[in-house]
């Protein structure tokens, strides 16, 4: 199977997407580590590397397609918050922007009748469904839990929590 020009590039693109999101999420670690939050920084270390894997899954997409995947330089990401929640909201958006661009991409392969690559990005439309989920799950826990001390040390904790449940689904 032959990918369209057209497909290739919003393969490549969404790599560079993917590896922006990696890099975001190690800067948003590093931030919480030094801030002090550690589940947090466990949590975001994760989604770093989770991050990581999904480019990768492009990459071998590609690749074993023959169609040599484009390995992009990526723009430094933003290094400091004004709280773990803004923090958190900021990854919401990340993600609410790359479900934005799967989606694009599954249309385009919809047009062009390309069975192959539709079927490859359902897990990515499946992923994108969850990851989006646990985003709005965590914000929603600073009204229920407060947003002084000891409401975000329990956040702190319930994202410790999660930072070990890899719950992807499966490849
Ligand atoms: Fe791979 Fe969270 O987008």
């Amino acid at each position: 199977m032959k990918l369209s020009p057209k497909i290739k590039k919003a393969l490549n693109d969404q790599i560079l997407l993917e590896a922006s999101a990696s890099n975001s999420y190690l800067a948003m670690a590093t931030w919480c580590e030094v801030t002090g939050y550690q589940g947090a920084a466990n949590y975001f270390y994760a989604q770093s590397d989770e991050e990581r894997t999904h480019m990768l899954k492009i990459v071998h997409f590609l690749n074993d397609l023959g169609a040599t995947a484009t390995i992009p330089a990526i723009k430094a990401p933003v290094s400091s918050y004004k709280s773990l929640e803004t923090l958190i909201k900021t990854a919401l958006k990340n993600e609410q922007a790359v479900t934005k661009a799967i989606h694009k991409i599954v249309e385009m392969t919809q047009k062009e009748k390309d069975h192959s690559t539709y079927a490859f990005l359902e897990w990515f439309v499946n992923e994108q469904v969850q990851e989006e989920t646990k985003f709005e799950t965590i914000l929603q826990k600073f009204d229920l839990l407060g947003r002084d001390k000891l409401g975000i040390n329990e956040i702190d904790k319930y994202l410790a929590s999660e930072a070990t449940t890899t719950n992807e689904p499966a490849a």
